[in-house]
Order: structure tokens, then sequence, then C-alpha cells
């Protein structure tokens, strides 16, 4: 049943571009507009509303802070984004008017439903995200798009992150279709893109044995940092959460802002840091903030892997290591810039003698508080 593969984790992997073409599946019409037949809450009902909040646990809520870039670039309604076990218990401002989202693989993860009824107890409606079919949360939201990713059985999410990224994206351009945000001419463009990227997806996946090379090398290191802005911190959190469940390694993800405000004392000699560089396209100012922020560690001693665009030229001088990544849209980078990270994370696993499919100490679904 792993399909030839050694784990599970490498077949889901592999799996990614299907898994993100089967989220999309049926819900872009022949005109390039979203049907989201599923979301059951009356447009009139989402026109109204004046607040969304995020709630999800690891994996999960790493798509949920780069749905909020999403969210409020594409439909303008301000977005917070929390960790489900934290929620409930500041006793946080709901109303009719807020939209909850709650995003879970299993569906059965108790933080994540607590919270949801929690914020249905308040009056707000909330929408599922979610990759099992019948499970408890979306039993108990008032609507679900399901992430179509097919069963993940490895304990470490990849296809499920993936496809919850998309369904955020989703969500948060059906969002801007129906409130008739400014953006028009752009979401139809992403539309467009988005529709491509299961290809994007295949081609990262082709050029990952460098990558696997990589994470060899490494394996007998004891922390690895990752940096990244904009979209790409969320995704530096996604690659330390990754190295952390699989290769039990210290690894911290960091917002590349603020490097000099703490972290860039961990700085020294040899010490690995991964950099997710956004596109120098679009938000270019921050492009040439993350160049100077490589040279510094470089000048400090890191040994620096370097996650960028193709054609990025501006960052090979300060790249001990590549790693290419095919151009997208700034919002959707996420899609293609987590591949690596996950396919690094798994291999210096294997390369560390760990179980991948099942690390120490964690389940697939955590069903407790
Ligand atoms: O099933 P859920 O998406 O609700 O699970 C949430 C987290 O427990 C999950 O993402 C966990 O962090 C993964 N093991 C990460 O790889």
């Amino acid at each position: 049943e792993k399909g030839g593969y050694d784990y599970f984790m490498l077949k889901e992997i592999a799996e990614q571009p299907k898994a993100v073409a089967d989220t999309l599946l049926g819900r872009i019409d022949a005109g390039g507009s979203l049907t989201l037949d599923e979301v059951r809450i009356p447009a009139r009902e989402l026109r109204e509303i004046d607040k969304i909040v995020v709630v999800a646990c690891g994996t999960a809520f790493h798509a949920g802070l780069i749905a909020k870039y999403a969210i409020e670039h594409w439909t303008r309604i301000p977005c917070e984004v929390e960790l489900a076990s934290e929620f409930r218990y500041r006793d946080p401002i709901l109303d009719p008017r807020s939209l909850v989202i709650a995003i879970s693989q299993s569906g059965e993860t108790m933080d994540t439903l607590m919270a949801l009824r929690h914020a249905r107890d308040q009056g707000s409606k909330v929408l599922a995200i979610c990759n099992t079919n019948g499970s408890t949360i979306p039993r108990e939201s008032d609507a679900v798009l399901y992430t179509h990713a097919g069963p993940e059985v490895a304990v470490a999410s990849t296809k499920a992150f993936l496809t919850q990224l998309v369904a955020c994206y989703l969500v948060a351009l059906y969002l801007g279709q129906v409130r008739g945000t400014k953006w028009g001419d752009e979401i139809r463009a992403v539309v467009r893109d988005l529709a491509r990227i299961s290809g994007e997806v295949e081609r990262v996946l082709e050029t990952m044995e460098p990558v696997r090379e990589l994470a060899r090398s490494l394996a007998d290191k004891d922390t690895v940092l990752f940096l990244g802005r904009h979209v790409g911190y969320p995704v530096a959190l996604e690659g330390a959460l990754k190295l952390k469940e699989l290769a039990y390694m210290h690894a911290e993800g960091f917002a590349a802002g603020e490097l000099k405000h703490g972290p860039i004392a961990l700085i020294e000699e040899d010490l690995p840091v991964v950099v997710v560089v956004p596109s120098p396209r679009g938000r270019s100012v921050l492009h040439d903030k993350i160049v100077s922020n490589i040279q510094e560690i470089r000048a400090r001693g890191a040994r620096t892997i370097v996650i960028a665009e193709e054609g990025d030229e501006a960052v090979v001088p300060y790249a001990d290591h590549l790693v290419r990544i095919p151009a997208t849209p700034v919002l959707l980078q996420p899609l293609v810039a987590t591949v690596p990270l996950q396919v690094f994370a798994c291999e210096l696993a294997t390369a560390r003698g760990n179980e991948v499919d099942q690390p120490r100490n964690l389940a697939k679904s955590v069903t407790v508080e």
C-alpha cells in the first residue's frame, strides 16, 4: 500500500501534484470564476462578515498563517490566526458577523474542535477546511470545504498541508469574488495560476536529489534554523516543525526581519540556515532585505541553504547551497517552497535512522486537549 515507496511520507510527498489538482477539481468554472457550492453560507451573510478568525494546530496552523496574507489581501477583511489550544481560553471577541475557519486534516483534533464549539456558542459561523470525510469537525461546522488530498497516513503532514493552502486560497478568492473587492483582475489571474500550480509542484519534485544529498551531509548537526518573510515566514515555521518531528533536531523558524532583534546571536561557524527568499518581482523590497540578511548571516559563518525562484540571480553569491523553485504569484509561493523542506526533513530523518512514518511520542491525530 506504500505504492513502491519505503515510507508513506515519501508516497504522500510524491502525491502532492495530484492532491493539489484534486482540491481544485470542480471548483473553478470555464470562465475562471470560483464555484464553491459546499460553502453553504449565503452570499448575503458572507458580504456581512467583518472579521475572520482561523483556528488550527501544528501544520494546519501554519496553513492558517499563510491564509491570513491571502484573506486580508483579497478580501480586505481583518483576519486573525490563532492556535486552537490558546483560542477559547482568552475569551476571544466573536459575534455572528465573525467567520471562524477551522483547519484540520483529521477533523478530530480536540483542541480545534473545542475552539469551534466555543465559536459557535458565540453565534459565529464556522467553516471547516478538512481532509477526512464525515469527521467530527466538519459535522459540527456550518459548512465544509474538503481538501480531497486522499488519506494521509504518515504522522508528518505533507499533502494535507499543500491542499489546506489551496483550500484557503480558494476561500479567500471566493470571498473576494462574492464581495467584489477591487482586486477582481488579480483574483482572476491568480485563479489561472492556481490551475497551473500542480505542474509546478511536479517540477519541484523532479529536482530534489541535491536536497536529499545535502540533508544526508547534515545528519550529524544539532541545530538548523529557518528564515522567511511574508508568506515565507510560516513556510520557515513549517520547515522547522518537520525537522523537529522527523529528525528530532533542534529547529527554529524566524521572521527574517527579527534576526537583528535577537536570533542573529545564534549564528556561528557552519550553522545550517535555510532561507526562503520571496519573489524578486512584486514585493522586491522584501527580496532585497532578505538578500542582506543572507549576507549578514554568511559573514558570521552560517552555511546558507537558499530557496529562491528561478532567475533570481541576486542570491547566487551568498548561497552555499541553492535550491531553485518555479516563479509563482507572490502569495502562492508556499505551495512550491514547502516541498524541498519536506524532502529535506524526511531524508535527514532517514539518515539519522529515525522511524519516518511514526516519529517517537507523536500520534497522527491528537484527540485529547
Ligand atoms: O489533523 P489536524 O490537521 O487537526 O492535526 C493538527 C496537527 O496535530 C498536525 O498538523 C501535526 O502538527 C502534524 N504532525 C505536523 O506534521
